[in-house]
């Protein structure tokens, strides 16, 4: 069995890193002969990879219909070959996403040229999105693009603050992830050693603490903490375990910043988090987000 995982552009040495040394490399996309591992910075993975080849441009579509209808073009090379054979398939077009949305339920293939008669293809990819990156309907309005970020997780994970919930967010200047929290009607307290913007700050469901937010205690009355502190992950996780002592409930959404290579051991050490998660979104830039669902 192979299985492909693409790298996040500018992400292919941390990929490389978790992955055996025997991947064959295509440019972003590493082809691993085995079945799918954890891969924490693959940013979409290709499942039961099939090598087909074909005799023509049309053949190659007609294979491709077979097993699927809808289909990515990974255009590591042969360019204009694979615009043909894109032609012939059903029409695809990323429609841009207004926040909030489901998951597409369609799935979305995808497949790249190997040579001059063969491809490689995947019906069953691990995200629904081209090459796992979602395209959202961007606005003007946030202090940062930072705020792409949480759109991206809260669809991927299928949930959300409610109306009324109760969020903590640390490191929240200057106030993007405030902002889309207080857009889905949540009751915010956000704390940073530096100020949030005054149009944020300003907002009628926001308070805010200007200080180190390491010296907050764990409250049960938190239903949502979000963490996007510029902080060494190994710092984050020694506040968190207070939190995690505690038996928080809260659903937990922390983006892990990495200053440089060797930061497996900290991964690993959120790994374990019982029920959470390790994901690299397409926003994310030389950092994970981890999420722990709530427990209500
Ligand atoms: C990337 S910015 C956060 C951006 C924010 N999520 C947004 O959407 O606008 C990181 C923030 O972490 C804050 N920070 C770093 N260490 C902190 C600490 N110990 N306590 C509070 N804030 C901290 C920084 O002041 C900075 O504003």
């Amino acid at each position: 069995m192979k299985t492909g995982y693409l790298a996040p552009e500018g992400f292919e040495e941390e990929l490389a890193a978790e992955l055996p040394k025997s991947a064959e490399r295509f440019d972003r996309l590493f082809l691993v002969d085995d079945a799918p591992q954890k891969a924490a910075w693959a940013q979409n993975i290709w499942h039961d990879l099939e090598v087909i080849t074909f005799a023509s441009i049309s053949d190659a579509a007609k294979q491709l219909r077979i097993r699927g209808s809808l289909w990515a073009f990974y255009p590591f090379q042969y360019v204009r070959k694979g615009t043909l054979i894109e032609k012939k398939l059903p029409y695809f077009s990323a429609k841009p996403l207004s926040f909030p949305c489901s998951l597409p339920k369609a799935p979305l293939g995808s497949w790249m040229i190997l040579n001059e008669n063969t491809l490689l293809a995947s019906s069953q990819c691990s995200s629904p999105f081209p090459h796992g990156a979602p395209n959202f309907v961007q606005t003007a309005i946030p202090p940062s693009r930072a705020y792409l970020k949480l759109w991206e997780l809260f669809t991927l994970i299928g949930t959300m603050p409610q109306a009324g919930d109760q969020c903590l967010e640390i490191g929240a200047s200057p106030g993007s992830w405030t902002w889309v929290l207080d857009q889905l009607g949540a009751n915010i307290l956000a704390v940073d050693r530096a100020p949030l913007a005054p149009e944020i700050s300003s907002l009628e469901r926001v308070s805010f603490l200007q200080k180190d937010a390491f010296t907050l205690e764990p409250d049960s009355s938190v239903q949502w903490l979000f963490s996007d502190a510029a902080c060494y992950p190994e710092k984050l996780l020694r506040w968190l375990e207070k939190w995690l002592a505690r038996d928080t409930k809260a659903h937990l959404v922390c983006t892990l910043k990495f200053q440089g290579k060797g930061n497996e051991a900290i991964l690993k050490e959120f790994e374990k988090i019982e029920t959470s998660r390790i994901l690299h979104l397409s926003h994310n830039k030389h950092e994970l987000t981890w999420y722990r669902p709530g427990k209500f």
